[in-house]
């Protein structure tokens, strides 16, 4: 429509002087026409030029008295026509920002008589600057002293109109010819292309958005091997740092940490609780903390001298500790589950250790576990645990503070503090909290401790074997490196599939 309209009327005529006034003498948005302005001028059918021009346009306050009228007279209305008025009536009658301006605008007036009554001094007012108000809403131009007064009341402010005028260009045509895009078999067979017009290609052009899939960022950290090897290089270099810092830690140099296969998400109670010095009665191995499997609901193989061991601490106790003096019972051992941390496979692994010719070692993992809770902001009934522990002789807490802030520090996160805590499994124990700067606050991060010799001392290892362990869950730094704060955006139905494809693949630490 407006192309025609401008094409069209060049034709007959000269230009086209104000692209304003083109457009309201053609009932025509003038956005519409500026836009065909722009692409006819870019095929140069037509020339344009700039033209700017000052208009005043309403404020909210304007348009507000330009449909209720001007304060002043507001409150000039609201006297009585005869006697008067208090000042507290007429404030009540009144918007609190009306009745101040009113009061002093029709003082000036001299309108009204301002005093504890008020009273009218006029019968009659106008009210000019609602007029005033509507012209300049009608596209009106008024006299400079009208826009400098209504401006200084906030009513107006200026604004730049931008239009065009515009003349015909070197390739003007009373009509636009289609180009083609694309050479077709048929231009080819017709012979018509040798007439036709092609668009030029545009190669600043953006194509659309390739669709592929996208890796889920707690997929990405845990099984991306960006990600994961992230955590496997702090390990991995955690092992080389012992060579340079031997005062730092005082383990053995001529081992690092090695992964240990977690490719077993249904353990026993056993290995899951049993082998870990953890009591049959302990409210962890409840069915509300635990999925306990229906089917197969028993493990068939324990190996039977070490579980006789194991039985034996529970009961009586021994290496020094009184037990539990409770009646252990071989059926709770052997009930299926879906393993509740992974330091069941770190046990199994310490058994086997335990078997062989002592040498010092460090292992980790990074897996599933699952727990029954109830889902909140920070829970999960499944999440990933990453756990370390280094196992030789003569370890002390010391060792283990120290492997902490190495470990963590590789992780961006420098500040720690240690709380003392309990585990069945470890003595002492402690919670590891780390100073988070986006939360100004100090935030759990892991759990860790040194294994009892209730746990150790049954598998076989010497009583000067000692192993500092650590564990921590894989979505706190994942939440935190990805600014999210609720578990559920992260996992599960109410992830935001967007969340997802502008993930970006996030580094760990520094
Ligand atoms: N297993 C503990 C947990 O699930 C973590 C831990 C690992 C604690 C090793 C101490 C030693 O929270």
């Amino acid at each position: 429509m407006a192309e025609d309209a401008i094409l069209g009327y060049l034709a007959t005529h000269e230009e086209i002087s104000d692209s304003g006034i083109f457009a309201s003498q053609h009932g025509l948005q003038h956005n519409d026409v500026v836009n065909v302005i722009k692409s006819l001028h870019g095929f140069r059918y037509i020339d344009a030029e700039d033209i700017k021009k000052e208009s005043w346009v309403l404020t909210d306050e304007g348009k507000k008295y330009a449909a209720e009228g001007s304060p002043e007279v507001q409150l000039f209305l609201a006297v009585p026509p005869e006697g008067s008025i208090s000042k507290d009536e007429l404030q009540k009658k009144l918007d609190p920002s009306v009745f101040k301006i009113g009061c002093s605008q029709a003082g000036k007036n001299k309108w009204v008589d301002m005093g504890k009554q008020v009273s009218r001094k006029v019968q009659h007012v106008e009210d000019k600057v609602k007029d005033l108000l509507i012209r300049i809403q009608d596209g009106q131009e008024l006299s400079k002293e009208d826009n400098t007064s209504l401006k200084a009341r906030k009513l107006i402010v200026a604004q730049t109109w931008k239009g065009y005028s515009v003349r015909k260009g070197p390739n003007y045509a009373p009509n636009r010819k289609k180009v083609a895009t694309d050479l077709t078999r048929e231009n080819l067979q017709k012979g018509d292309w040798k007439d036709l017009e092609f668009k030029e290609y545009n190669f600043n052009a953006k194509g659309p958005p390739p669709e592929a899939g996208h890796v889920h960022p707690l997929l990405k950290a845990r099984i991306e091997p960006f990600v994961k090897q992230q955590f496997r290089n702090i390990f991995l270099q955690m092992g080389i740092l012992v060579l340079k810092f031997d005062d730092v830690f005082s383990f053995g140099a001529d081992c690092s940490f090695e992964e240990m296969p977690t490719n077993n998400y249904v353990e026993s109670s056993f290995w899951n609780f049993d082998a870990l010095f953890q009591p049959q009665q302990h409210p962890a191995r409840d069915s509300h903390d635990t999925f306990f499997l229906e089917a197969p609901s028993t493990t068939k193989q324990l190996p039977e001298d070490y579980v006789e061991l194991v039985k034996n601490v529970h009961k009586d106790g021994g290496y020094g500790s009184r037990g539990y003096n409770y009646d252990w019972k071989r059926e709770e051992a052997d009930k299926n589950l879906l393993r509740t941390h992974t330091t069941a496979v770190s046990t199994r692994m310490l058994y086997a250790l335990a078997k062989q010719p002592f040498a010092p070692k460090r292992y980790f993992s990074i897996d599933r576990v699952f727990r029954n809770e109830s889902v909140d902001r920070t829970h999960l009934a499944e999440f990933h645990q990453i756990e370390g522990l280094v196992c030789d002789r003569g370890l002390t807490l010391g060792d283990l503070i120290g492997v902490l802030n190495d470990f963590f520090s590789r992780l961006g996160m420098s500040k720690l503090k240690f709380k003392p805590a309990y585990n069945p499994y470890t003595e002492p124990s402690m919670e590891i909290f780390s100073y988070h700067e986006g939360l100004g606050k100090w935030v759990e991060i892991g759990n860790s401790g040194m294994f009892r010799p209730e746990m150790l001392r049954p598998m076989g290892f010497p009583e000067d074997v000692s192993v500092i362990a650590w564990g921590l869950s894989l979505e706190r730094p994942t939440m935190i490196l990805n600014g999210i704060d609720n578990i559920r955006d992260l996992f599960g139905h109410k992830v935001d599939l967007s969340l997802i494809k502008r993930n970006p693949i996030c580094r760990i630490g520094l």
